[in-house]
């Protein structure tokens, strides 16, 4: 079999640099000269397939993966077909781990009919000890693992990785090149990155959470908080305008914590003020807020601003008092609404939506009825609802009086319903108005439309050509179907 002849020739490293970003093209060079090998013995050019788990956070890190991937010479290609295919997990909740292990049963299978073929994990799943044992024991086929605090290094990791998969050294049946840290303070700057639309992109603008809300794992997999220098995130940004981007959604867990562990502390609102002054940038968007951390400094630069998007994604998790405190999300019910009523008294058009968890322990019907009271009052624009689900490590997983199933998903299905009727019956609201909309791209199920977003986040879909995608264009919306908007150019 061809498995068996083709050894990668090893390359001689030396003056490897010691600095990064410097180091980590260092390495680019060498995994470019590993894939030209490989490539060279399969016969035709290396692919491969980033496949994303979970939340924008994610998202973005796989465009700097992709970024990577395509420096060294790999070419995209859609299906997992691929001869590089790269797991990047997600642990929120239990049944996002469950979907990985399935999918992997199916990779192994794709792995027997390409002996070129490499397997990738990484992400939140990777910093949970259990999950990398499991994978050690159970998923032996697995190539390379690393998890989210040394994503800088994939294409030093990406090399050592070839090595042992195709090198002299290799061992029959495992080959696992696995890098995992605990935690880390470094931001590492100035690496490639591919971005999914040309006229968008996310903005890391902070990195880790220090909340420990008692149901999350997030803090313990993504570590402490760590904010990225103003100056960065400017330059950036800058950069990205002069590449054509008119929208940049602005990523952290916490966004409205920014700044406070920097040099020189700056503020999430003093922020957005210097990102405002971006010529060219026409749209700000930032997730996610934490309702504790919302300034009223922030609403007031919301409301000046020409830029920020109307839009305001702010995490009920529940309407009661009583349960937020035992998920330690420091504020009540109260406060919630007080802000509520202030942000739309500052933006009144903004569209409002939640996260909410339905069944944390000890959550009762007068809990629930807080949480569908909140709901009726604010009357969000649309809600993400999840079933609590028990994360090992986090206070909430050992608290006593979890709620039975049967009880959750009854409750989780009415919370559904009023989140849905309530949604339905906003939508339309802006029915007959000229507005910009940013298209997106091409309808899929009619190529004769487009596709955009208004500033609120609402869909519009109009008649019109590709040339328009990434332009900013008005649109009178004619009306509206269901959950989107059809609209005209005005
Ligand atoms: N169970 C259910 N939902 C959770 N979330 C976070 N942790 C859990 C959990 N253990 C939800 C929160 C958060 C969103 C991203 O995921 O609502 O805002
Ligand atoms: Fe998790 Fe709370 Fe941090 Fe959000 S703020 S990532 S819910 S711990």
């Amino acid at each position: 079999m061809m498995e068996e002849k083709f050894v990668l020739k090893l390359i001689d490293k030396q003056q490897i640099p010691e600095t990064e970003p410097e180091r980590q093209y260092y390495f680019m060079d060498i995994a470019r000269e590993y894939a030209k090998q490989i490539a060279g013995a399969k016969g035709s050019p290396l692919t491969f397939h980033v496949s994303t788990f979970g939340c924008q956070m994610n998202a973005r890190d796989s465009e700097k993966l992709t970024g990577i991937l395509e420096t060294i010479g790999y070419v995209e290609e859609d299906s997992e077909k691929a001869d590089f295919v790269l797991y990047n997990t997600c642990t929120v909740r239990e049944n996002a781990n469950n979907k990985v292990y399935g999918r992997l049963g199916y990779l192994s299978g794709l792995q027997k009919k390409n002996p070129f073929m490499m397997i990738g994990m990484c992400g939140c799943m990777m910093q949970e000890p259990a999950v990398v044992e499991k994978i050690q024991q159970s998923y032996r086929f697995v190539s390379l693992i690393f998890g989210t605090h040394n994503i800088y290094k994939f294409a030093e990791l990406m090399a050592t990785a070839m090595e042992n998969t195709f090198g002299p050294q290799r061992k029959k049946g495992s080959s696992m090149t696995i890098d995992i840290w605990k935690d880390t303070d470094q931001i590492v700057e100035d690496l490639p990155v591919e971005r999914k639309y040309s006229f968008k992109s996310g903005v890391n603008i902070m990195f880790g959470c220090n909340n420990f809300c008692s149901y999350c794992i997030v803090p313990y997999v993504r570590g402490r908080e760590r904010s990225r220098e103003p100056k960065e995130i400017l330059r950036e940004i800058e950069r990205l305008v002069a590449d054509g981007v008119v929208e940049v959604m602005l990523l952290g867990q916490n966004v409205n914590s920014y700044g406070t562990n920097l040099e020189t502390p700056m503020s999430f609102a003093e922020l957005l003020k210097e990102i405002e002054n971006i010529e060219g940038l026409e749209r700000i968007r930032f997730m996610t807020s934490h309702p504790k951390d919302l300034s009223d400094e922030l609403i007031e630069v919301m409301k000046h601003s020409k830029k920020i998007c109307k839009h305001l994604h702010l995490p009920l998790q529940s309407g009661s008092s009583r349960i937020l405190g035992l998920m330690n999300r420091r504020y009540d019910k109260e406060h919630y609404l007080e802000l509520v009523e202030k942000i739309r008294a500052a933006v009144p058009d903004i569209a409002l939506t939640t996260d909410i968890i339905v069944g944390f322990p000890g959550e009762s019907e007068e809990d629930f009825a807080e949480t569908l009271d909140v709901v009726r009052k604010v009357r969000y624009d649309s809600a993400f609802t999840f079933i609590y689900s028990k994360r090992t490590g986090t206070p909430a997983a050992t608290m006593q009086d979890q709620v039975p199933e049967d009880v959750v998903k009854e409750r989780f299905d009415r919370l559904l319903k009023e989140v849905q009727e309530i949604a339905a019956e906003k939508a339309g609201a802006l029915t007959g108005q000229t507005l910009p909309v940013l298209v997106e791209e091409q309808n899929g199920q009619d190529e004769r439309l487009v596709t955009g977003r208004l500033s609120n986040n609402a869909t519009v879909h109009l008649p019109g050509s590709p040339e328009l995608i990434g332009k900013i264009v008005n649109v009178t919306l004619k009306e509206c179907k269901g959950f989107y908007y059809l609209g005209e150019l005005a």
